[in-house]
C-alpha cells in the first residue's frame, strides 16, 4: 500500500484509510482482528472522532492499542472534535450542537489522548464548521495543543471552499486535509469548488463514506439498470462493485483518501486491493454518466 504526504508539511499516511464510526458493538477480538487486517494489507491509518459509537469507540481502540503494545508505533490516528451530541454520558449536554471554542478543543483532544490510550494524535480534525467559531480562538488551540505535542498536524472535516480559506488564514500551522462525504454517486463536491480548493493548497482530501455507506447505489427507478452496468464494467477490470467504486475516486488527481467504514476484515482486504485497479479515462466517465444518468456536455 502506498504512503503518501497529505500535505507538504506531512503527515505521511496510507492511501486507503480504516475508520472506527461503526465499531460500537464489536468484541475486543474482533477489534483486534480489523486493526491487524488493515496493517497487513499496509492500511497504518485510522479514522475516529470523539463522538463514534456514542463517545465509546476510542476506548474500544485504545483498549486494543493496550492490550499489543507495538501496534501504536505502526499507525497514524486521526480524530476529531467539535460536535457535542446529547447522551448519558454527557449530561450538562441537552441539545446536538457544534462546539470549536479554544477550551472544548482542548478538553477534547484530551478525552481522546486518554481514550485512545497515547500519548499524541497524528492530525486532529474540526468535525463541523460552527458557525459560532472564532477563527483567533482555533488557531489559539491548535497552536497549544502543537506546542505541547500532543496533536502533530491540523485539519478540517465537512468544511465548503469558503470556509476552509477563512481558517487557513488564522492558524499558524497549515491545514493538512479536509475530510468530505466523495462516492461515485454523491460527487458534487469535486464540481462545486471544494476538491479544487484543496488542490490549489497542495491538500489531500480524505473521503468518507467512499461506498455511500454500503448503500452503494442511490434508490432510484433506474438501480437495477444502474447496479448492472457498474457490475458489467467491475467484471472488465476482474473486481467487485465497491472496490471499482473506490478505483473511482483513487483516480482522482487531488490523490483523495478514501476511508473504508467495513466491520468485516476480508472487506478491508478487498478496499486494499482496489489501489492496483487502474482505471482507463473514458471508462471513468462512463462510471460518472451511469451516477449522473447523462453525458457531460
Ligand atoms: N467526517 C465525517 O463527518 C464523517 C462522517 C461519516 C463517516 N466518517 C468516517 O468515514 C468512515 C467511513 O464511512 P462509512 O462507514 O459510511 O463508509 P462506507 O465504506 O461507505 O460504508 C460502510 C458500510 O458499508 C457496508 N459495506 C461495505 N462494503 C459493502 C458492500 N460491498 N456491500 C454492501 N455493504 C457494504 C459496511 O458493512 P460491513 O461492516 O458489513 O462490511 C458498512 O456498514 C467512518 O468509519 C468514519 O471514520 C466521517
Amino acid at each position: 500500500m502506498e504512503s503518501i504526504n497529505i500535505h507538504s508539511s506531512g503527515p505521511a499516511f496510507s492511501r486507503v484509510i480504516t475508520g472506527a464510526w461503526r465499531w460500537q458493538s464489536l468484541s475486543a477480538h474482533e477489534v483486534d482482528a480489523l486493526i491487524n487486517a488493515s496493517l497487513d494489507q499496509g492500511i497504518t491509518t485510522f479514522d475516529h472522532a470523539d463522538i463514534y459509537g456514542n463517545y465509546s469507540c476510542e476506548a474500544l481502540f485504545g483498549k486494543s492499542l493496550h492490550r499489543n503494545s507495538s501496534l501504536r508505533g505502526q499507525m497514524q490516528l486521526v480524530t476529531k472534535c467539535g460536535i457535542k451530541l446529547q447522551s448519558e454520558k454527557w449530561p450538562g449536554t441537552w441539545i446536538n450542537h457544534y462546539d470549536n471554542t479554544h477550551d472544548h478543543i482542548v478538553s477534547s483532544v484530551n478525552n481522546s489522548l486518554k481514550n485512545l490510550q497515547t500519548d499524541h494524535i497524528d492530525l486532529l480534525l474540526l468535525h463541523r464548521p460552527d458557525p459560532l467559531m472564532d477563527p483567533a480562538e482555533v488557531a489559539q488551540a491548535f497552536s497549544l495543543l502543537k506546542q505541547s505535542g500532543k496533536v502533530l498536524h491540523f485539519g478540517v472535516s465537512n468544511y465548503s471552499s469558503t470556509q476552509f480559506e477563512m481558517l487557513r488564514e488564522y492558524t499558524h500551522d497549515p491545514l493538512v486535509t479536509n475530510q468530505i462525504e466523495v462516492s461515485l454517486f454523491r460527487h458534487h463536491l469535486l464540481f462545486d469548488g471544494t476538491v479544487d480548493t484543496l488542490m490549489k493548497h497542495q491538500v489531500c482530501p480524505m473521503a468518507w463514506s467512499p461506498l455511500a455507506g454500503g448503500k452503494l447505489f442511490p434508490e432510484s427507478p433506474d438501480s437495477d439498470l444502474i447496479h448492472r452496468q457498474v457490475g458489467e464494467m467491475a467484471a472488465r477490470y476482474s473486481c467487485n462493485i465497491s472496490q471499482l467504486m473506490l478505483a473511482w475516486l483513487l483516480k482522482h488527481p487531488s490523490r483523495m483518501l478514501p476511508i473504508l467504514g467495513t466491520t468485516n476484515p476480508a472487506r478491508v482486504e478487498e478496499g486494499a486491493k482496489a489501489m492496483n485497479i487502474q482505471i482507463d479515462r473514458q471508462d471513468w466517465f462512463a462510471l460518472l454518466r451511469i451516477a449522473r444518468g447523462r453525458d457531460v456536455d
